[in-house]
């Protein structure tokens, strides 16, 4: 039998295809454009994600068995809005998880409504990139469109609406919304009310492992299988990407170097952070997760490279890269504002120590560093709750890196896991898939059986220490210049 997962990210949709022992029979990716529209605002066309869904299927199955085909599922970037009218045409462009424009309303959530309400209510409190402040700005600024949603879905929800005709979502997605009470995984009464949303516009609530459907019959025959061919929910795409790298049941941490960057860690009990800096969210096995997310890693190296540098080689620009541990050069890595454990939309990046001998190489691994600084915070938040971690698993664009790598193993001081693909949300999305289909008894099971660890890589004592200096420097930066942002846009 062959599953399929489809990683719905923020600059392609990449789709892959797994044979039940775990097998990657073949793998695709299509990219869409990211506009945006005016400094911290981030929007995608819905209808892009889907035709290139679509596209990318159909390449896909080409060098497959159609008649294998038994389940399709989802990892989606989260926390995007998508707006669908009475006739399901998409209202405005989705607003996406690293759009900033929802300061005042992220403020009162967090100063009218109140932090300690929203935390009982949710388990969460208002960051800027979550659902429900986009719900409340698209009520205060753009009405006429506000009054004519019918229906509320998140991105990955979209493909599965138009997919299969299901109005559904997970848990473990719909934890991001601000919306869901995640201890009771069920909508949150108070939170509808005060986002003036009805629980009818809101999607059904399934695991990420359940069957929401099948293929609708016009889209089976449009890609040559059968009709018969299931759906499954899916999940928000680091939960995803937590199946995908076996990070489940608990203590288990994964890392992702994507266009965001996250630390998550899996939890079979529910809890909050105290201190409200990481998310407490529902998890794709039917349990829990903490979870911290910087909202530009890989993405900083890329905006370096591709815009800054001009280059499309990055091994060769990290190949100079000798001396670890003894950088002078720092980079905070906040480009499109900072969610964890900032909070804040109106941070921007800094280069920060560089002097007339600083070469090349030196603000490139500054870019390196300061991500895998920035997602140490993150981890330093866990520790301070008692969370223990010794090991991690590291996947996203940036994992294929050595050199990132053994910085992020040094900076945090953990063993980090390689696994054999490092496609977290697309193969957690295929394991998704196979459990709904009954191919394994859970997420747990299956997840043991597939995935399998290929290197680890120590710390290194000596480079643990170097880099601990440094992150203690790192972490002064962001406090001394924080009076500086915000008031320019
Ligand atoms: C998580 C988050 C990002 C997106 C990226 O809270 O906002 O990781 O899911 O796709």
């Amino acid at each position: 039998m062959l599953y399929i997962g489809i990683d719905l990210g923020t600059s392609a949709v990449k789709l892959l295809a797994m044979d039940e022992k775990g097998k990657i029979v073949n793998i695709v990716s299509k990219e869409y454009p990211i506009f945006f529209p005016h400094p911290g605002w981030s929007e995608q066309n819905p209808e892009d994600w889907y035709e290139q869904t679509m596209a990318g299927l159909k390449e896909l199955l080409e060098k497959c068995d159609k008649s294998k085909v038994a389940g399709i599922s989802f990892g989606g970037q989260m926390h995007g809005l998508v707006a669908l009218d009475a006739d399901d045409q998409v209202i405005r462009p989705a607003i996406l998880w690293n759009d900033g424009r929802t300061a005042k309303q992220t403020d009162y959530l967090n100063q009218v409504i109140g932090k300690e309400k929203l935390s009982q209510y949710t388990a969460n409190i208002a960051f800027a990139g979550f659902t429900a402040p986009k719900i409340l700005w698209m009520k205060e600024n753009e009405p006429d469109n506000f009054a004519k949603i019918a229906k509320i879905m998140l991105p990955k929800d979209y493909l599965a609406y138009r997919l299969s005709g299901s109005f559904c979502t997970d848990y473990s997605d719909a934890s991001g919304m601000l919306l869901l009470d995640v201890q009771h995984r069920c909508w949150s009464r108070e939170m509808m009310e005060i986002c003036s949303v009805k629980e009818e516009q809101l999607p059904r609530l399934y695991e990420s492992y359940e069957v929401v459907g099948t293929l609708k019959k016009e889209i089976a025959g449009e890609l040559g299988v059968s009709p018969e061919v299931k759906v499954i929910a899916g999940a928000g795409d680091n939960a995803a990407a937590a199946v995908g790298t076996g990070t489940v049941g608990d203590g288990r941490c994964n890392i992702s170097l994507g266009t965001s960057g996250t630390v998550f860690i899996s939890s079979k009990t529910f809890g909050v952070d105290k201190y409200n800096a990481l998310h407490s969210f529902d998890h794709a096995d039917g349990a829990y997760h903490l979870m911290g997310c910087m909202l530009s890693a890989a993405s900083c190296n890329k905006w370096w490279m591709d815009d800054i540098l001009k280059t499309k080689n990055y091994s060769e620009e990290q190949a100079g890269i000798t001396r670890l541990g003894e950088n002078h050069v720092y980079f905070l890595p906040y480009l499109m504002g900072e969610r964890s454990p900032h909070n804040n939309p109106d941070a921007r990046a800094v280069f920060f120590g560089m002097s007339m001998d600083t070469t090349r190489e030196e603000m490139t691994q500054a870019v390196l560093e300061g991500v895998s600084f920035a997602l140490r915070d993150s981890l330093e938040v866990a520790r301070d709750l008692g969370i223990r971690v010794e090991r991690t698993k590291l996947c996203g664009g940036g994992a294929k890196s050595p050199l990132w790598r053994r910085i992020i193993a040094n900076v945090m001081n953990l063993k980090v896991d390689i696994i054999e693909s490092e496609e977290g949300p697309g193969y957690g999305g295929a394991i998704l898939a196979a459990v709904g289909c009954g191919e394994y008894a859970s997420v747990e099971e299956a997840a043991e059986k597939l995935v399998k660890v290929v290197e680890t890589i120590e710390p290194e004592p000596e480079l643990v220490a170097k880099y601990e200096k440094k992150y203690q420097k790192f972490r002064t930066i962001y406090p001394a210049v924080k009076a500086l942002y915000g008031g320019e846009e």
